[in-house]
């Protein structure tokens, strides 16, 4: 039995970033609601800490998320972040109120590193802040830490009961020491022993998936994307016999791609289907331009495809999407906002004929789903993919989806990727985006009004944020050449120098 961190939940964005973070620090954590929970529960859980989670509310109003204030007697060491300290210090009889216009973003704090959350720190820091209420007096028995210009408990502490709160995000990477202070809790106060890595993560996905699934049969939607070939390796160990992997070809896949996938899992050991479905796709996406749209069709048609096919095979109950943390996120839900409904996320129509969704990658991010792979063994050329979204080219052709378009798009993109894999430059994702805009050209003595092509090509770790990666004119120069002379109806390059955010990835 690992010794577990309980990370009570009360509505803020970051909770799963906790996790990973204490995932990071080789402990393993449980995320539970915060308000709903009661002694009792926490006490069977026995953790060995507990981490408060930010939220958006106001602790001094009736209606806001609370937990047993029990909770802060049970001498087990509590760390409360943004609305979990404020919530900690009202517990026990501190203050909060409204601070006079909130302080957001990265913000300087002098800290005292005779604190054991600094230890081994230097007492400049940098914290990502984003609050409108602080403590404003302190419970007794309590001490300030940390300060900032506008802030004078950044950080807080009472090291007899081993209770600790911080204003700021420790969790988030704009804080850049943020990990190890949380590691300095776990280790420094809870007594933490390091005793979890990926190994116990495989098993206890492994063993969740075993007691959802039962004797069920499981049908896989794989891309032969990243996501969904590292929830094939982990299904095809948790429920051998009882997986099939079922591969839709849309039309929207890159160059080559649909033989590509097909090459590549035919051989193995899972029941592999490709279907064709070029036609019903392109047909259920013309006309439509708006990328929400888009989205919601292609989730829906995938579910289509998938019941149809489970109709062919026994016992089929559930349905198995690689699914990962991001990609919830981002299709937002009753508290936060949709930015793009993911396909297997927001896209999902309501009335499936599948008895349950299983998605072991929920709570992982990228590049711990890349490391589950190797472990699990599968090849690096799959593990190391770039991403390709579910909905394929779809989310890539701006406007209108058609078979010239796409055709269009798919020789640009091929371009691109060759051209980028054969110099230095690494990216972390790069792809073409067929534009909307047609413009003028002239090609010998001739007038032409073709498309233009937008390359895209950026840096990041997680694909919750990220730069665009400076590749040298002189390859730039040699893509646009090759596009605009070898893809008919490409008639002018241009390279997107946007970060996330405020844009996003890719541009639907
Ligand atoms: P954005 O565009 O939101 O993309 O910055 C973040 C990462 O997610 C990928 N992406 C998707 N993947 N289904 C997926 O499986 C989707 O609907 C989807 N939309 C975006 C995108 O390629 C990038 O890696």
């Amino acid at each position: 039995m690992n010794q577990t961190v309980l990370i009570l939940d009360f509505g803020g964005q970051y909770k799963e970033l906790i996790a990973r973070r204490v995932r990071e620090c080789k402990v393993y954590s449980v995320v539970k609601p915060g308000d709903t929970i009661s002694v009792d529960e926490i006490k069977k859980i026995n953790p060995i800490g507990i981490i408060l989670t930010g939220g958006p509310n106001s602790v001094y109003l009736p209606d806001s998320p609370r937990c047993d204030k029990e909770v802060f007697n049970l001498g087990i060491p509590v760390l409360g972040i943004c609305y979990g300290s404020q919530l900690l210090a009202w517990s026990v009889g501190g203050e909060v109120a409204p601070c006079a216009g909130g302080e957001y973003g990265k913000t300087k704090m002098i800290v005292d590193n005779s604190s054991v959350l600094f230890e081994g720190l230097t007492s400049e820091q940098v914290g990502l802040m984003s609050h409108t209420d602080q403590i404003v007096k302190l419970p007794d028995g309590f001490s300030s830490v940390a300060k900032t210009i506008d802030c004078p408990n950044a950080a807080i502490q009472n090291p007899s009961k081993r209770l600790y709160g911080v204003q700021f995000h420790p969790e988030v990477e704009s804080t850049p020491n943020g990990t190890p202070m949380i590691r300095n809790f776990l280790y420094g106060v809870c007594g933490a022993k390091g005793d979890y890595d990926l190994k116990n993560l495989e098993k206890e996905l492994i063993e969740k998936c075993r007691n959802q699934v039962g004797d069920a049969h499981v049908l896989l939607g794989l891309s032969g994307g990243v996501d969904s070939s590292v929830c094939a390796a982990l299904l095809s160990k948790a429920v051998p016999g009882q997986l099939h992997c079922i591969f839709v070809d849309h039309g929207l896949m890159r160059k080559n791609e649909g033989d590509e996938v097909e090459e590549a899992f035919k051989g193995r050991d899972l029941h592999f289907i490709r279907v064709n479905a070029e036609d019903r796709f392109l047909a259920a996406l013309s006309g439509v331009t708006d990328p929400e749209k888009k989205r919601k069709i292609i989730g829906a048609e995938f579910v289509r495809v998938f019941e149809e096919e489970a109709r062919k095979l026994p016992n089929v109950k559930f349905l198995a999407q690689g699914t990962i943390y991001p990609d919830v996120i981002e299709s937002g839900g009753s508290k936060a906002a949709t930015i793009k409904s993911h396909h297997n996320v927001g896209g999902l129509p309501e009335d499936m004929k599948f008895e349950g969704i299983v998605e072991p990658l929920r709570s992982l991010f990228k590049d711990e789903v890349r490391a589950l792979g190797k472990q699990l063994g599968l090849p690096a050329k799959f593990v190391c993919r770039q991403p390709f979204p579910g909905p394929g080219l779809a989310v890539r052709v701006i406007g209108e989806i058609t078979k010239e378009k796409l055709d269009i798009l798919r020789e640009a993109d091929a371009i691109f990727r060759e051209e980028l894999e054969r110099t230095r430059v690494r990216a972390d994702q790069y792809f073409a985006v067929l534009t909307d805009t047609r413009s003028v050209g002239v090609v010998g003595d001739f007038r032409t009004y073709d498309y233009t092509i937008a390359l895209r090509a950026v840096k990041t770790s997680d694909f919750m944020t990220c730069e665009f990666t400076q590749i040298p004119y002189r390859v730039l120069g040699r893509v646009s050449s090759r596009i605009v002379n070898e893809v008919k109806g490409a008639g002018r390059v241009v390279y997107d120098i946007t970060g996330k955010p405020p844009a996003t990835i890719e541009w639907c």
